[in-house]
């Protein structure tokens, strides 16, 4: 039988000059409806992205007994207060492929009270938990699991927090996670967290919930107290720079290509893959710079680039580009010289091992690569053209491995076959959409 949930890419991308829009940013996504189910009264989104990370989002918190009402244009949640969900016994929530929803929803179920189990597909059910258990459980929560592994059972406590926690991963669902148990909690949480995106700590600014962050060199000190009662947050969702990043890539690989991708958000923890393309020599402008509620939001033009040079990258970069490293490694293979990429472990801790295969597909192009435990060295060849059969398959289905290989395909050329084409329904539905607009130029 024809499997239709694979495509096939055969021939190069032709030059290109195309103004695109990206879906909405799946941390934003996802942190709004968690914090809207907490507030008292009804929130209302707009460019909410509804992927199906989001769409499990909304699905854990109806489970929770919050009405939700998503139509095309719009989300609205009737927030029923700061610990309002329906705690019925033995609620199973299934959070999908979703990391981020399965670590931040616990650190709202600290408080349950009934046992609550969390489940997720075959790639979330082999990622780690115990960083997330092992803060949680400082609150007073009790967990039942296999090795920190889903399924998972949480326990909440009747009074629970406030702690003290030193996250030094760089997670911002660890961070967040811990953030979202504070809300319910009396006194002052105390954080001292490696930089990483700080979408929770702007809309806790925004929604006036006590929150005070001391900035230093690596880590930020983040003093979160409870509150009583939290308003409700009508937000117009920015578009996803983590997904702009793989049409950048196209552009930037591809021969005479301009691109402008509007609405994007460039808040300063998101944007290492910009700084990193710039190093290697890529051209990208921010135009039409704004501020929407402590995010910067801004156009960004993009071209193509005739000479790409292989940099060492600064692992500052690291938590700033986390799930764009895939489609940079294509970049490095085009660069010339040799890159190197390192202090990188987490990479592995993604929806699928993404050191392994992002050299699985460089090496399947003919590029040579070190890889260790944490690191990735490229050896860039300028010239190279693909010419033969290469098949990407059985890779968990991690979305962005998915996507990162059809960039390949369009801008290295060979014969390509990619499995699992509705893995993008993870986190950007509408992605072959996009490159089928642009390849009608
Ligand atoms: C996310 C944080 C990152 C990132 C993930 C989304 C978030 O994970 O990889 O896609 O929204 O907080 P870690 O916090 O595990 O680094």
């Amino acid at each position: 039988m024809k499997n239709k949930n694979k495509i096939k890419i055969n021939s190069l991308i032709k030059p290109f000059n195309k103004v695109i829009n990206i879906e909405g940013d799946k941390s934003l996504s996802i942190r709004w409806a968690l914090l809207a189910s907490q507030s008292y009264g009804v929130s209302q989104a707009t460019n909410l992205l509804k992927s199906e990370d989001v769409l499990n989002t909304l699905k854990c918190l109806k489970t929770l007994g919050i009405k939700i009402r998503l139509t095309k244009q719009k989300c609205k949640i009737y927030g029923k207060g700061i610990n309002g969900y329906n705690y019925k016994k033995k609620l199973i929530l299934n959070a999908g492929n979703s990391g981020t929803l399965a670590r931040l929803i616990l650190g709202l179920l600290v408080h349950s009270k009934n046992n609550i189990k969390i489940i997720g597909d075959k790639s979330l059910s082999k990622r780690d938990f115990y960083r997330i258990i092992n803060p949680l459980q400082k609150f007073g929560a009790k967990f039942k699991s296999k090795k920190g592994k889903l399924p998972i059972n949480i326990y909440g406590s009747t009074d629970p927090g406030p702690i003290n926690y030193i996250e030094n991963k760089g997670s911002a669902q660890c961070k967040s996670a811990v953030m979202f148990a504070a809300l319910n909690t009396e006194g002052q949480t105390i954080i001292k967290a490696k930089k990483s995106r700080n979408h929770t700590e702007l809309l806790y600014k925004y929604l006036k919930i006590p929150i005070q962050v001391t900035k230093k060199k690596t880590y930020n000190i983040i003093k979160v107290s409870g509150i009583k009662k939290l308003n409700p947050l009508n937000y117009k969702i920015p578009s996803d720079i983590s997904s702009s990043a793989f049409f950048l890539v196209l552009t930037i690989l591809s021969n005479k290509s301009k691109l402008i991708i509007k609405n994007i958000n460039v808040n300063s923890s998101r944007v290492g893959v910009i700084k990193i393309l710039q190093m290697m020599g890529a051209k990208i402008l921010f135009k039409n710079i704004r501020y929407y509620k402590g995010e910067k939001i801004s156009d960004i033009y993009v071209e193509s680039s005739k000479s790409l040079k292989g940099i060492n990258c600064p692992s500052h970069l690291n938590s700033s580009a986390i799930d764009e490293f895939l489609v940079i490694f294509l970049v490095a293979a085009k660069a010339n010289g040799v890159s190197y990429f390192k202090n990188l472990s987490e990479l592995n801790q993604k929806e699928s091992p993404r050191l392994k295969w992002g050299s699985k597909i460089l090496n399947s192009m003919g590029i040579r690569t070190i890889t260790t435990e944490d690191s990735i060295k490229i050896y860039g060849n300028p010239k190279l053209k693909v010419n033969k059969k290469i098949v990407i398959k059985d890779y968990l289905k991690d979305h962005r491995v998915f996507m990162s290989s059809v960039i390949a395909a369009l801008t290295f050329g060979g014969e390509w076959t990619i499995y699992d084409k509705d893995s993008t329904q993870t986190s950007f539905p509408s992605f072959m959409k996009i490159i089928n607009k642009i390849k009608k130029s």
